[in-house]
């Protein structure tokens, strides 16, 4: 049993064995109060003692009754107007231009398992023992609405996922103007926010900051999840670390327009809330209709940061990445766009695809370029058929080459956009979106197609589907290279404009629900100009995502560091790429760069045709490497250990379920000369377990390796440096350890 229900006192109780989360119907309204969220704690039929009220000056919600504020009560979803005074879950106007609500609690219902999402991605469950759910509806009899609070805990992890539900059961229409996924009102702010923040070539950077008073947040007002912010949001202890102490995750499943804010208001409470951002929309409800948020999936844990990436690790890996590829090893790719960019014809791909195929690489994938005639990025988005002096054979003809030399071929779309000197914008310039008397801004050149529209969808599916269905083709890179400006549809009224950013981003997820039921073998990796949608919902579509357009080695320690915060490595798409690098000019041993890239998905993005016999040999070892490894890579814990925001060297590893291997990643950006005594204290082993480090004769306790560390100096019995070279110190080197138990 995970959730029990207090009837005389209407209380409920969500808990397994690590996690509690409580809240109850006010006596006083009808409506919800919040009392605990934290670490598990005993069932008891009444928690009455919990309730926490003082008399404080404020406004009160019943005459004479000096303990009936909503802003001294800890509220489970928050409206504003009555008492309260913060920021509100949700808001709602009607008829007459009032937004005062007053959802009051009308029944609840608990089942096993959990329920799918209308049109949006959501994690899922494969046996009904995994889960349980417990609805509460609430009732506004001004508004005659349902509002349905969705929550979900697993029994084995510590995960509760929350959603909420909007029901017109009126005659009127009602304008939502926020519908947040999730509100939390902790007791206390005694808490630093971490998040992820960047920009293009520069996403997934860890921000820590202690929690100030008044409001903070992350958000996207872009179309896009973005690269600026990610929807993600922890709350973690002063005291807490990346293994130890208390941290509360919440991660939206989403792709669009997002709010993540806490609230510290002046009794210390923070409220933290998750959701679609209520700037820029306002949602029609007409009677008998329904609006469903997006999923907030928050994760606490009592083992620091790393405690909580496992937990969203394991969760997204196999829970909400669905279909074929979920649980098969991904291909290892090369990828023409910085071997190329657009200058590439059928022989040139041809000559780096059997390059690549003798080097063990698996999957060719054919990037920008290949349709219309996209010589640059000012034309040819919307016309997807091929560039016939490029391609004179037809994508069914390279495809059928590429499949001949026995390697699997992948192609690049970017089904969102288009260019205004196409077939497609001739035809229909009114799909665009763009306000009607205004400039329409341009984004690389290019236009956003309008997919808040049906028939725009449908319409790119045919044309994607005329390519993909004639050609061999295993694997689609879905690109969307800018964000949405003048957002406004031609096919909505006036008083649904409202409504674009969130209806174009169910177009994208209709688009893909249709390519990949069609296509269920198809491998599928997101790209927004790199990381600008590196989102759990993208995930429930597309099993892995490319990280960021840079592709530098030292970069992507930060970049694939805060990536890992949320996202599994099964996900992380990683290559190794030319030096100098295309994006910093900086030149790294091909070893770092292959030593960062197995962290990922791992592939190629390089003219391997133009590399030496010295380093195609490397990069032959590099992938007979990852193939032996990538099990362990995708499957198994992943830990960061040193942190590449707070110092020179970067650590971080995985270990296998029975802990019987493991693999670390060490690397060192500058070189110094005469150097302080070094370790690297490993994660996760098991203590009492013996482990050979390969390349070395001696072998270690996994007490001694996660109490002593590796030692990084030499020693007597070999004189120099075992790990390290001294003689020759370099910039951006970098070490692997393969750890093997020995019995
Ligand atoms: C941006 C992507 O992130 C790159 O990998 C590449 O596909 C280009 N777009 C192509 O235009």
């Amino acid at each position: 049993m995970t959730i029990r229900v207090n009837e005389s006192n209407l209380e409920f109780h969500l808990f397994n064995n690590e996690v509690s989360y409580i809240f109850r119907v006010l006596e006083k309204n009808n409506q919800l109060e919040h009392l605990y969220y934290g670490k598990k704690i005993t069932h008891r039929d009444s928690f009455y003692h919990l309730i926490e009220r003082e008399i404080r000056p404020s406004s009160n919600m019943f005459e004479g009754d000096h303990t009936s504020s909503l802003e001294h009560i800890r509220q489970e979803y928050p409206s504003y107007g009555t008492t309260d005074f913060r920021y509100p879950a949700h808001m709602i106007t009607n008829n007459i231009g009032s937004h005062i609500t007053n959802f009051q609690y009308q029944g609840c219902n608990i089942s096993k398992g959990k329920t799918t999402l209308q049109s949006l991605p959501a994690t899922y469950v494969e046996s009904e023992d995994e889960a349980e759910t417990l609805e509460v509806t609430l009732f506004d009899d001004v508004l005659k609405t349902k509002m349905i609070l969705s929550y979900t805990i697993y029994s084995e992890r510590n995960v509760i996922t929350r959603n909420t539900r909007f029901v017109n059961e009126g005659e009127e229409s009602l304008f939502l103007e926020n519908a947040m996924s999730s509100s939390v009102d902790l007791p206390d702010d005694q808490f630093e926010m971490v998040h992820l923040f960047g920009a293009w070539a520069r996403e997934g950077h860890v921000e820590t900051q202690k929690l100030a008073k008044g409001v903070q947040s992350i958000y996207s007002a872009r179309g896009a999840s973005s690269h600026v912010h990610n929807p993600f949001l922890a709350l973690k202890r002063f005291d807490a670390s990346e293994h130890t102490g208390e941290v509360y995750g919440f991660s939206l499943v989403y792709s669009g327009n997002f709010l993540g804010q806490v609230e510290v208001d002046t009794y210390g409470v923070s409220r933290v809330m998750m959701g679609i951002n209520p700037f820029q929309f306002k949602w029609k409800l007409n009677p008998n209709e329904v609006f469903q948020t997006p999923e907030c999936v928050m994760v606490y844990s009592d083992h620091g940061l790393n405690g909580m990436s496992q937990t969203y690790h394991e969760l997204y890996r196999t829970r909400l990445v669905r279909g074929y590829w979920r649980d098969k090893v991904r291909p290892i790719l090369i990828n023409n766009w910085e071997a190329t960019y657009f200058d590439f014809n059928e022989e040139k791909v041809l000559d780096i695809a059997r390059t690549a195929k003798d080097l063990g690489i698996e999957l060719f994938v054919l990037d920008d370029g290949w349709f219309g005639k996209r010589d640059d990025d000012s034309s040819s988005l919307g016309d997807w058929f091929e560039y016939d002096e490029k391609l004179p054979n037809g994508m069914e003809g390279l495809s059928e080459k590429i499949d001949a030399l026995g390697m699997k071929f992948g192609l690049w779309f970017e089904p969102e956009m288009v260019s205004k000197d196409t077939k497609l914008y001739a035809e229909h310039p009114d799909w665009i979106i763009s306000t009607p008397y205004r400039r329409a801004s341009h984004g690389r050149n290019q236009f956003v197609l309008d997919f808040s529209r049906q028939e725009v969808v449908d319409h790119i599916f045919g044309l994607m589907d005329k390519v993909i269905g004639k050609s061999k083709i295993s694997y689609i890179k879905w690109d969307m290279n800018r964000y949405i400006t003048e957002a406004y549809s031609a096919a909505l009224e006036t008083d649904q404009q409202g409504e674009v950013f969130h209806r174009y981003i169910l177009g994208v997820y209709d688009l893909y629900e249709k390519l990949i039921t069609k296509y269920p073998e198809i491998l599928f990796e997101s790209c927004a100009g790199g990381g600008a949608r590196f989102d759990p919902g993208m995930l429930y579509y597309a099993p892995q995502t490319w990280t960021s357009d840079d592709t530098d080695a030292v970069e992507r320690l930060k970049i694939q560091y805060g990536t890992s915060m949320v996202y599994p490595l099964s996900t992380i798409g990683s290559h190794v790429s030319a030096v100098p690098n295309h994006q910093v000019g900086r030149m790294t041993p091909i070893d770092t760069r292959a030593n960062v890239a197995y962290f990922g998905t791992f592939g190629y993005e390089l003219d391997v045709t133009t590399l030496t016999d010295e380093e195609k040999a490397k990069v032959s070892e590099q992938v007979a490497f990852f193939k032996k490894k990538r099990n362990l890579i995708r499957n198994g814990i992943f830990y960061r250990m040193q942190n590449p925001f707070e110092s020179n060297e970067t650590s971080w590893m995985v270990v296998s379920d029975d802990q019987t291997e493991a693999i670390v990643g060490y690397y060192k950006v500058l070189a110094h000369p005469n150097e302080k005594y070094n370790r690297v204290k490993l994660q996760g082993l098991d203590p009492n377990k013996l482990y050979a480090i390969e390349g070395k004769d001696t072998t270690h306790y996994g007490n001694e390796l996660m109490n002593i560390g590796v030692i990084l100096a030499g020693n007597y019995t070999d004189r120099a440096s075992e790990y390290w070279s001294r003689e020759h110190p370099n910039d951006y080197d970098s070490k692997l350890f393969v750890l093997k138990e020995v019995k």
